[in-house]
């Protein structure tokens, strides 16, 4: 099975979640399976410097506005995947971030610049730009990639089929719909059946409509976006795909979240060999500013600083959650509001909350491995991938009940207790008072060291590998790939 994975991230080379990952993580896992699974990325900065015995396969005139577009194969060392690469200088090769510039504003031209990306993945399938491959599953994965969908459906390749991942419906690429000119769909394409979204062009629409095949990354979440309550208006188009709508749960890759051999670590540790995590409490106490206390619970935060995240209500539950002797540490970037709120709460509580405004890799290991609880109060979260690498090192978290959290972590009841399979603690309201309750119920689990243990053992026990994922994507592949 020949496919073609288009994204506009990879980790390590450029990440601002975890898309990153899963792109780095599936294709690998996939080759592992036995398919031919490739990546296509935009020509950033970091992804022109990693490529590999580059070789341009084409040149080609003025498209979506620029000229000089340059398509290369070569090879990626890590993740260690074949790689084609638009090289668009004049779209990609900048400072800032991805999608928007280190103010934190959209790039003017993203529409050109995700538009190439879809139309080349789309090339790629049916113009024999790469005269030794070509795909037989194009693979896209969110709105930046999307338009890869409609291209396909637009010029049908004979044998080639659309697989489209949602990785969050929350962002959807909305353009003004007059610049559709530059994207050279024909006018059929702008119905409400099409691409048009109240009055905009929709990116993310591409990919729900014309896609053969829609996933998302956790089947919770799969159901929730047919529902008014998450679908962010695209309810109606997901329901109208029925089946054709899935949700695969994402693993993770264990190369890169391991206790046991993390560079990253004070101390490595795992399984029946624990001291190693009270080493990396104790440092990361000391890198945090906080009070040397072994016997404090101490709960962390590493994420994307947005309304999705639901980390507002930390904020708000802050006063309780400090008298329940709990210490605070919190990595995260985004929204300036709440960037400066917890600023402001690790200044008032000195010793007892920090917070490291910013995007450090090696940092976010460091307190996935110190703490001993993450918060994940999300309103809402396709999938979550920090609360299954906190599960991995025996942080255990403390989630709400959606989305992919509510699909990975089991809460510590009763009798999810006494059969040994709670990994954490999973709560219903997005309010404080619930966040504070459930924090309280950590605490206690805390305090009593061998239950705590237990639960611990059962998080880290979990299998979230890619393997079984990887399996389930070659699948329906296969299934789409034998329907003609
Ligand atoms: P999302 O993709 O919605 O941001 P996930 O939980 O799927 O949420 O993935 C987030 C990924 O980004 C995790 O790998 C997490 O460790 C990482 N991450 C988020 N914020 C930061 C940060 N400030 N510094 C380092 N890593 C971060
Ligand atoms: C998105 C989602 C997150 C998911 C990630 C990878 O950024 O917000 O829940 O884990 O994509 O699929």
């Amino acid at each position: 099975m020949r496919v073609l994975h288009a994204a506009a991230e990879v980790f390590p080379l450029v990440k601002t979640g975890g898309l990153a990952d899963v792109v780095a993580a599936l294709p690998s896992a996939l080759r592992a399976a036995g398919a031919d699974a490739r990546l296509l990325l935009p020509g950033l900065p970091a992804v022109m410097a990693a490529l590999q015995s580059p070789q341009m396969l084409a040149e080609l005139g003025p498209c979506f506005g620029v000229a000089g577009v340059r398509l290369w194969k070569g090879r990626l060392a890590v993740p260690e995947l074949p790689v084609y690469v638009v090289d668009a200088p004049m779209l990609y090769r900048r400072g800032g971030g991805p999608y928007a510039d280190a103010q934190g504003r959209d790039w003017p031209d993203n529409l050109q610049r995700w538009g190439l990306l879809g139309w080349m993945a789309a090339q790629l399938a049916g113009s024999g730009l790469d005269p030794q491959w070509s795909p037989q599953v194009v693979h896209a994965h969110d709105w930046h990639a999307a338009l890869a969908c409609a291209f396909l459906h637009a010029h049908p390749v004979p044998g080639v089929r659309s697989v489209y991942t949602v990785h969050n419906l929350a962002y959807q690429g909305l353009f003004p719909l007059a610049d559709h000119t530059l994207l050279g769909l024909g006018a059929a394409f702008l119905s409400a059946d099409g691409i048009e979204y109240h009055g905009q062009l929709s990116f993310m629409k591409a990919g729900l409509s014309f896609a053969d095949l829609v996933t998302t990354v956790s089947p919770g979440y799969a159901h929730e976006i047919a529902t008014p309550e998450f679908g962010h208006g695209l309810d109606g188009v997901i329901r109208a795909r029925g089946a054709a709508v899935q949700g695969i749960l994402n693993g993770i890759d264990e190369q890169v979240w391991n206790p046991a051999q993390d560079p990253a670590l004070a101390e490595p540790y795992g399984l029946g060999a624990m001291a190693g995590k009270a080493a990396c409490k104790r440092a990361l106490q000391r890198e945090a500013g906080l009070a040397d206390a072994a016997d404090a619970p101490l709960l962390a935060v590493v994420s994307r600083l947005s309304h999705q995240k639901g980390l507002d209500l930390v904020l708000d539950a802050l006063e309780p959650l400090l008298a329940q002797g709990a210490q605070l540490v919190v990595q995260g970037s985004g929204e300036p509001a709440l960037q400066d709120a917890f600023e402001q709460a690790a200044h008032r509580h000195r010793g007892r909350v920090a917070a490291f405004i910013g995007y450090d890799e090696a940092r976010a290991h460091r307190m996935l491995a110190g703490a001993d609880g993450l918060l994940m109060p999300s309103r809402f979260e396709p999938c979550g991938l920090a609360q299954l690498y906190a599960m991995r090192y025996g942080t255990l978290p403390v989630v709400r009940r959606v989305g992919g959290l509510a699909d990975t972590v089991i809460d510590a009841d009763a009798p999810a207790r006494a059969a040994g399979r709670a990994t954490g603690i999973v709560f219903e309201e997005a309010s404080a008072p619930a966040l504070v309750s459930a924090v309280s119920r950590l605490v206690d689990l805390y305090r009593t060291p061998s239950p705590w243990a237990r639960v611990q053992q059962a998080a880290m026990e979990q299998d979230y590998t890619w393997t079984g994922p990887a399996r389930r994507y070659l699948a329906l592949y296969e299934e789409l790939a034998s329907v003609r």
